[in-house]
């Protein structure tokens, strides 16, 4: 049992630890540098942020851009987003100072309805980039500067280095020429291009992000009168160093509240076996002729944060028979054509797009209808139950197999290898 969760743990891991994951191989973060103007002696430039992710999306309080220049540029002004510093600018003489003199730039995008001189085109989103999935209209953002040329003979390019998006297990690479950046005019009928064009590229790893696990997976089925919880420690243990949770009735001490401005506020939850700030609850909840109805619940376990725009991407071999889903949105994701069995939820604008926290009726629901694929379709071994659930991008915990709700005839004598077996088999689905 305790391998089997250290086992389920590592693996968890494993499959996100180096930036990959199979369900959306071509996840990225894309900063593109589009050197836009030479002006003799400052440039203009564009950056644009493109978030190239399936179901991965970033929340408030948003991206923040960093880089260090390789001599003593400054920026002179800036649209559409702002550096959080304007550091020392002693060295520069004259009636009017730049907005930014750091060796290494801080720059937040502006937040919506910012002053309308200081906006640019796909600007001022407060940093929100929603995931492709979404909203299309979300996941990008740019802003435009005024550089001056750096005063040394640079070897190679002026481009600046080590470039980070500050979101926690995002990391950058270093940036690489592609060809130049092509802009529509006139109705697409003439094209502009930049006159050199950079591509930085983040990707996210999980283990990177948090060390632990954020979501755990309940179970239950309508023809077992068990309720397998999550397990023990899933997230974190009660007890460990560490540990801190809120009892049911009571309420967090001030203290432990976080403070107006901290970047994202670490997890305050209700005391639990498993500690996680999120619990998902897969019901399978009746069966009918040709079709079945599974009911999932999210359920917010954390005092200290509303979820805005989340979502779940679920893998189970009956989602290619979808018929209905009731008050979610929902779409299959198809990264290998062939496979149909994954799909992602995410909530109805205005209606459960957020999921408020803890103690403030914090979870959302949904149902949906299957049709049984008679082929494949099985009550028995826990066929019925997910393989894999991610909330935000992010795996959950889910129980080990050995625990599932059986049907009242199965036998117990077969059960065992069986349900190793199978469950071996997912897992190498999953890790191909
Ligand atoms: C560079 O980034 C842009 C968007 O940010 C993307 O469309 C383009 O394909 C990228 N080019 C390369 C060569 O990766
Ligand atoms: C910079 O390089 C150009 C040619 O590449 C040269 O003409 C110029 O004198 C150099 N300037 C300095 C300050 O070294
Ligand atoms: C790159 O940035 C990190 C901080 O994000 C800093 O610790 C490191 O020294 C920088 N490296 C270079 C070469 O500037
Ligand atoms: C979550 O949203 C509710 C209702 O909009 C609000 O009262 C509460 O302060 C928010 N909580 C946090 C942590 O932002
Ligand atoms: C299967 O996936 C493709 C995308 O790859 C999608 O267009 C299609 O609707 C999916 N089929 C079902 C039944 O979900
Ligand atoms: C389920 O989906 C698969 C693949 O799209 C299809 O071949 C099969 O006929 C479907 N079964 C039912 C019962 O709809």
């Amino acid at each position: 049992m305790v391998l089997i969760v250290i086992f389920l743990f590592l693996f968890s891991h494993i499959s996100a630890s180096y930036g990959f994951d199979p369900l959306d191989p071509k996840a990225k973060i894309s900063i593109t540098w589009d050197l836009m103007l030479d002006n003799g002696d400052t440039y203009d430039i564009r950056v644009s942020v493109y978030n190239f992710q399936l179901f991965r999306h970033v929340e408030r309080p948003g991206w923040k851009l960093s880089w260090t220049w390789k001599d003593d540029e400054v920026i002179w002004d800036m649209w559409g987003a702002e550096a959080i510093q304007q550091g020392s600018c002693s060295r520069i003489r004259g009636q009017v100072l730049p907005h930014c003199c750091q060796k290494r730039p801080v720059i937040v995008d502006l937040m919506p309805g910012a002053r309308f001189n200081k906006q640019c085109t796909n600007c001022c989103k407060g940093g929100v980039l929603s995931s492709m999935t979404q909203d299309h209209s979300m996941y990008l953002a740019a802003f435009r500067m005024n550089i001056n040329k750096p005063s040394v003979n640079i070897t190679g390019s002026f481009m600046p280095v080590n470039f980070s998006i500050g979101l926690p297990g995002y990391t950058c690479g270093d940036p690489f020429q592609v060809p130049p950046t092509k802009f529509k005019e006139d109705g697409s009928r003439r094209w502009t291009q930049a006159l050199e064009t950079w591509n930085v590229t983040c990707v996210y790893s999980q283990f990177q992000a948090s060390p632990t696990p954020k979501c755990c997976v309940s179970l239950s089925a309508f023809y077992s009168s068990t309720i397998v919880p999550c397990s023990h420690c899933s997230c974190y243990c009660q007890g460990l160093p560490g540990a801190r949770c809120v009892k049911y009735g009571e309420s967090p001490h001030l203290l432990e509240l976080p403070h107006a401005n901290e970047e994202e506020p670490h997890p305050l939850v209700r005391c639990s076996r498993h500690l996680c700030p999120i619990q998902i609850h897969w019901h399978v909840k009746e069966s009918y002729r040709e079709y079945w109805r599974v009911k999932i619940t999210i359920n917010n376990l954390n005092l200290v944060k509303n979820y805005s725009q989340w979502n779940l991407v679920v893998l189970h071999p009956n989602l290619r028979n979808v018929t209905e889903v009731f008050s979610f949105n929902y779409q299959a994701l198809g990264p290998y054509a062939t496979i149909n069995d994954t799909g992602m939820f995410w909530g109805i604008q205005y209606y459960n797009d957020m999921l408020l926290q803890a103690g403030l009726n914090g979870n959302v629901q949904t149902e949906m209808l299957m049709h049984k694929d008679q082929d494949i379709f099985t009550f028995r071994q826990g066929w019925a139950f997910p393989r894999r659930i991610a909330f935000n991008g992010d795996e959950c915990v889910i129980p080990p197999p050995d625990e599932y709700p059986e049907l009242p005839n199965v036998a117990h004598t077969a059960k065992a290898p069986l349900f190793t077996t199978l469950y071996s088999l997912s897992l190498l689905i999953v890790l191909l």
